[in-house]
């Protein structure tokens, strides 16, 4: 028991003297700290090595800015984080969209495109997703009777016009004249991009009866057919230009 004792004050001991080296130390750093506001740098001679000429006073100085700039740039980015938290999730915007002549009234989040809610809120399952970004046309549509990608379109955006789906050229089961004159010629193999084509085809004769061949290569430019059916496309673009101008199949 005695030896406890006395090992608990040879420890609280080295423990005083610590602290008293400690006061000594910062009583020796303030001294100097007010010879250099009185011009008697005590660091003149203790510039560092690193050839900035820094004096100990400059460096905890420029780095006590440092730390306030961390310390608000901190702030700044949490700001930032509020300001971009505005849309919650689940969080939506009632829309109103007309298409294929129905009217559908939704609660749509503002992100969402044209092609998620046909294909994924409606099940307009005709308009395919191809790229996504605008650069195949699988998923073209018609907005007021102009061929248009639908994955390019926010929902939010199409409120107020008139949209057009590949099940909106069709009369109940029956096939729409355009879909007739692609099955008749023969005009896909894969079949990926044809909803696509059709529509732009459908879209072009729909401002133009009697499309000439350049016509109809300019109408369909925006429409990539991986399997290289364009000849054929072509071909069926000008059999329905016959058949919407009264021709017989
Ligand atoms: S899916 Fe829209 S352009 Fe490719
Ligand atoms: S038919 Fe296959 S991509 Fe056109």
């Amino acid at each position: 028991m005695i030896e406890c004792v006395c090992r608990q004050r040879h420890s609280e001991m080295i423990l005083f003297l610590l602290a008293l080296v400690a006061v000594i130390v910062m009583t020796n750093s303030e001294k100097n700290f007010g010879m250099e506001e009185a011009g008697m740098s005590s660091d003149e001679g203790h510039r560092c090595t690193c050839g900035k000429g820094l004096t100990r006073r400059q460096f905890l100085t420029s780095a006590g800015a440092g730390a306030l700039v961390v310390a608000a740039s901190g702030h700044l980015a949490k700001e930032r984080e509020a300001s971009a938290a505005v849309i919650k999730s689940g969080e939506g915007s009632k829309i109103t969209l007309l298409i294929n002549g129905k009217q559908f009234h939704m609660l749509v989040e503002p992100r969402w495109s044209l092609l998620y809610v046909l294909r994924e809120e409606l099940g307009f399952t005709g308009t395919k997703e191809g790229c996504g970004r605008g650069e195949c046309g699988a998923c073209t549509v018609l907005i007021d009777s102009v061929p248009k990608y639908s994955c390019m379109t926010l929902a939010v955006e199409a409120e107020g016009v008139e949209i057009t789906t590949l099940e909106g050229l069709m009369k109940g089961e029956e096939l729409g004249l355009v879909q007739k004159a692609f099955v008749e010629h023969d005009a896909f193999q894969c079949g990926y991009c044809t909803p696509g084509q059709i529509m732009a085809v459908e879209g072009l004769l729909r401002r133009e009866l009697h499309p000439t061949i350049e016509q109809i290569r300019q109408g369909v430019s925006g429409n990539l057919c991986r399997c290289g059916a364009y000849s054929h496309i072509f071909e069926a673009a000008k059999r329905a230009a016959e058949l919407k101008r009264g021709g017989a199949l």
